[in-house]
């Protein structure tokens, strides 16, 4: 995925501001980044590889501008493939965000025509396209962008910047994008528009949604249209409850850091749901023929988690499936079906193609997200908003907590406990308080220390820990590019095994709860086999060559508070190395591509 932005004012320079929202959007992507404005009438251009900064891109000037963020798809990472792209006249400059699945054959075409490519991405067919239909067949630019998202396929949102006539236009089809306004008498005012909201939260938190199927026309107060047809569009202007403070990283080193800080008060903010939609929807989880956790990456975790959630708590079965996998399950899909979505980002593309095999079987979807505005939100029949706040770090930590704390919401209350389920994870939100002290995280950093140099983590966990052990390989790979795996305890001994040598590391997540004695024992045959052994548990014991103690009692609970060293763990093993935590290398924060 790649992160848009664009400004406009009648007074102030674009550029700082752009420049700021492109920071904000980096973890969007990371691989190069770029900027156009319109100064004195004249397109103007900049772009450069690498992180975001200005010491890298000479400033520009002019009151309006687009910019761009990359993760990149089609082309290398290199300058010329950085966006914003131009048209041949240099009229048009172009970001975009999303893929153009046909767009071979729109270059080929556009070749054809005459016009002269300078990348090897697809985005650069929109400023062509933009340029053959205002240029050359005479329509005006609305309408250009209209025929353009018509013509080309996937998921996309793009903003093209037209230096004739001193405008903006974004089109939405598929991928985010969300306007914020600042000021309110027309000299005063400012118009942001971007994939998403931090990008401009320091000016403003007053936004207004584009749709799916909708455009924004920006050189004063923006003005929506319907890309099907150009009529206006009208919009309601929404204040969110984000403060800046929340989207920056404040004395903390990193995000990642300060987002696993968090999750003392995320928790609790996750578990202040309302109680009459989660006992409706829990209604629908019982009525249901057949419900289905999707997600990937670390939320496809959460859906897992939820597998044994239902089952302990409420003696419900409910089926985990991968996002990407889940057209297998499609002949098993009736209008009675529930389908529950859990996504950070609320954008992620296997994510949403799942949603809309679900849609076409007439299933209802109800989604667990945290990103305001995002598009599952907008096709779910209900969302339930986990409220972690701004997640930037690549590697998700609080709005997994948080999505777990829901999916237990749900499993309590679809039983008939969910007064006791929410006093259960307040009192669980006190305990992970209790725990982030700083002793405690100077042990884990040492814990980090005594393994920081290892080929390969293996992370055993039973029961609802199995998931969890699951997701922390994932943490573990994602920040510090160490090899780490996740297993059931039982089934080590199935293969996994002849991996172990002396010394490699072995997680053991324990829990006070009946699988105890065996996760013990398969960490004693581990350990019998020369592996070093981490425990992480209410009591130590012998087996532990060290110990990250945990708060006893907590049964399923477990599972989230077993999570959290392991973040801590991941977090301090990519430090030791070295490693780029909130931004690892050839990673998105939200992957919008199938
Ligand atoms: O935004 P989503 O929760 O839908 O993202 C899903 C995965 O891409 C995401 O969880 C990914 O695995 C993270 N890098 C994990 O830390």
């Amino acid at each position: 995925m790649c992160g848009i932005a664009g400004y406009w004012s009648f007074g102030n320079e674009a550029f700082p501001i752009l420049l700021k929202a492109l920071e904000n959007l980096e973890y969007r992507g990371y691989d190069s980044f770029g900027f156009a404005t319109i100064s004195d009438g004249k397109l103007v251009i900049r772009k450069a590889v690498g992180r975001i900064s200005n010491s890298r891109c000479d400033l520009i000037e002019g009151r309006m501008g687009i910019a761009h963020t990359r993760w990149a798809t089609h082309g290398g990472v290199s300058e010329r493939n950085s966006h914003p792209h131009r048209d041949c006249t240099n009229r048009f400059a172009v970001a975009h965000n999303g893929i153009i699945e046909n767009y071979q054959e729109l270059r080929n075409y556009l070749i054809s025509e005459g016009h002269n490519f300078l990348s090897e991405t697809d985005t650069e067919v929109i400023s062509h396209l933009i340029e053959q239909m205002v240029i050359k067949d005479g329509r005006n630019l609305k309408k250009a962008v209209m025929d353009v998202s018509d013509k080309i396929e996937g998921r996309n949102a793009f903003i093209v910047l037209d230096a004739f006539n001193n405008e903006m236009i974004a089109s939405r089809k598929g991928s985010p994008l969300i306007v914020g306004i600042k000021g309110s008498s027309d000299e005063e005012k400012e118009v942001f528009i971007a994939s998403d909201i931090p990008a401009f939260l320091e000016h403003t938190n007053k936004v207004m949604y584009i749709d799916d199927g909708e455009g924004v026309i920006i050189n004063g107060s923006p003005l929506f249209f319907r890309l099907s047809d150009g009529l206006p569009v009208d919009k309601r202007l929404i204040t969110i409850d984000w403060s800046p403070g929340q989207a920056e990283k404040g004395d903390y080193d990193h995000y990642m850091l300060k987002e696993i800080m968090e999750q003392k008060e995320s928790i609790r903010r996750a578990a202040n749901q309302n109680p009459e939609e989660l006992m409706k929807v829990a209604q629908m989880i019982n009525e249901a023929k057949g419900v289905f956790f999707i997600g990937c990456g670390t939320a496809a975790k959460v859906c897992q988690s939820a597998e044994y959630f239902f089952s302990e708590i409420a003696g419900r079965h409910v089926n985990f499936v991968p996002a990407s996998e889940f057209d297998n399950y499609r002949h098993f899909l009736i209008p009675k079906t529930l389908v529950i979505a859990v996504s950070q980002s609320g954008e992620t593309a296997d994510v949403l193609e799942a949603i809309s095999i679900a849609r076409e079987k007439g299933s209802k979807v109800i989604s667990i997200v945290n990103s305001i505005g995002s598009s599952m939100t907008r096709v779910s029949d209900y969302t339930f908003m986990i409220n972690a706040g701004p997640e930037k770090a690549v590697a998700s930590t609080k709005a997994t907590t948080s999505q777990m704390t829901v999916a237990l919401l749900l499993a309590y209350a679809c039983a008939g406990k969910l007064k006791e389920g929410m006093r259960n994870l307040v009192s669980l939100a006190g305990e992970v308080n209790d725990m982030l002290n700083p002793r405690y995280i100077e042990h884990i950093r040492y814990v980090a220390e005594n393994i920081s140099d290892s080929r390969s983590i293996f992370i055993i966990g039973r029961g609802v820990n199995y998931p969890i052990a699951l997701e922390s390989a994932i943490k573990v790979m994602e920040v510090s590019y160490i090899h780490a795996q996740g297993f059931a305890g039982g089934e080590l001994k199935h293969g996994p095994i002849a991996l172990i040598e002396k010394g490699t590391p072995v997680i053991a997540l324990v829990a006070d709860d009946d699988v105890r004695e065996e996760i013990l024992s398969n960490a004693i045959e581990v350990k019998s086999r020369g592996a070093f052994v981490i425990g992480i548990s209410p009591e130590n014991n012998e087996v532990f060559d060290l110990w990250i103690r945990t708060p006893p009692s907590l049964g399923v609970l477990s599972s989230i508070i077993n999570l959290i060293p392991v973040q801590l763990l991941a977090y301090y093993l990519g430090i030791i190395n070295n490693r780029n935590v909130d931004m690892p290398r050839n990673l998105a924060k939200a992957v919008t591509v199938l």
